[in-house]
């Protein structure tokens, strides 16, 4: 593997975050790491794993286990999606391309981000045939989001994930400190083709041309704009959660965007059940936030989610390593999720129920 840092193989998530802070400037790595302001979400939502604990069940045959299961209808290789960041270029000069290829080769979803550094047709070039989603922000000329799904439909993408969590971007101390702006190479071409600008946005630019005014009212109307199905990203109670499911989304991901929009909102993982609870079966409830682990995966899935999806560790495997960083991350993933599923006593993530996790005491 060609990594910029000749170590110790990196063995877990923590490694390629260690590698990935070795290799990224101070403005991008701030950027990527960093929450919204005092980060208590950003924290919390890797801490409330630990409010959890496992409950496995013994002398189960696990000898055929598989981490295989499927999500919208699509077959993965784990439970474990890549989840929309933005910027990819940033990390790895082969950004969302990389990213792509290491999702295809560990036969598993990519979500792309509405403000990827590539266009969503050359992502799709770059692993074809593979499963792909597209994250949508709605912008106040609905002439650039339709532009934006058109693009993602003609490529073959094969749900539309409409972030919901960032009508205004959160205040991230850390990019204010470090006066982080974006370097000219790193653009974002199919927003700045479909909104007429010149390539060389700025954060704060994009962010401008979100449409704050969106309501539940227009999940319709956006769900319309192709016949894919929409999943809604950024719900964090039971109220939204049925509101979700009146308004035709398809599934939800349970996500607060890894603590970098409102801080002091719940840990995803405490969130989870009244989510789970409100939806009923009625759609996939999918989650992230602070998965680093097999187990966190096992464990969410314990309390209801149907996959779960990683930000911050694809990063940092693609700042080490690009692609095989990437690659390696999501094979560590589903190698981890694998053993857990073992010794908890459950052959298939299907099978994982609420009696799998349990409350940890004190
Ligand atoms: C650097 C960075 C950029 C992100 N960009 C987007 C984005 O463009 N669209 C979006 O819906 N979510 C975005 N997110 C949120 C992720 O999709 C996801 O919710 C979050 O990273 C999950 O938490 P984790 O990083 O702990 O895995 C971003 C997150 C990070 C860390």
């Amino acid at each position: 593997m060609n990594l910029h840092i000749a170590s110790a193989a990196p063995v877990n998530v923590a490694d390629y975050e260690r590698l990935a802070h070795e290799a990224l400037e101070p403005g991008p790595l701030g950027y990527f790491a960093g929450g919204a302001g005092d980060e208590r979400t950003l924290r919390d939502n890797i801490e409330a794993f630990s409010r959890w604990t496992l409950r496995p069940r013994m002398l189960v045959d696990v000898s055929a286990a598989s981490a295989r299961t499927s999500v919208l209808g699509t077959e993965v290789s784990m439970p474990l999606l890549v989840a929309p960041t933005a910027f990819q270029r940033l990390a790895h000069a082969d950004g969302e391309a990389a990213t792509a290829r290491a999702a295809a080769a560990a036969e598993t979803i990519m979500c792309l981000s509405s403000l990827a550094t590539t266009t969503p047709t050359e992502v799709a070039a770059a692993a074809p045939g593979a499963p792909r989603w597209f994250q949508l922000y709605c912008f106040r000329d609905d002439g650039v989001t339709r532009a934006l799904v058109d693009e993602a439909v003609a490529a073959g993408y094969a749900a539309i994930v409409l972030t919901v969590d960032a009508p205004v971007a959160g205040r991230r101390e850390r990019d204010l400190r470090s006066g982080f702006a974006l370097p000219p190479e790193v653009t974002v071409p199919a927003i700045a083709r479909a909104a007429g600008k010149p390539d060389g946005m700025s954060v704060a630019e994009v962010f401008a041309l979100v449409d704050d005014t969106l309501t539940w009212r227009d999940l319709e109307r956006v769900a319309g704009m192709s016949d894919l199905p929409l999943l809604v990203k950024g719900v964090l109670t039971e109220e939204d959660a049925r509101l979700a499911c009146e308004h035709g989304a398809a599934g939800l991901v349970v996500s607060n965007h890894g603590g970098r929009q409102l801080d002091g909102v719940a840990a995803t993982l405490d969130a989870l059940p009244e989510v789970v609870e409100a939806v009923d079966g009625r759609i996939e409830v999918l989650l992230d936030g602070g998965i680093r682990r097999g187990t966190d995966v096992v464990t969410a899935l314990a309390l209801g989610a149907r996959a779960v999806l990683i930000g911050r560790p694809i990063v940092w495997g693609l700042a080490a390593g690009g692609e095989d960083g990437a690659r390696d991350v999501l094979e560590l993933l589903r190698a981890e999720i694998e053993l857990a599923l073992k010794l908890v006593g459950c052959p298939s993530p299907d099978i994982l129920e609420r009696a799998h996790a349990g409350r940890a005491r004190g």
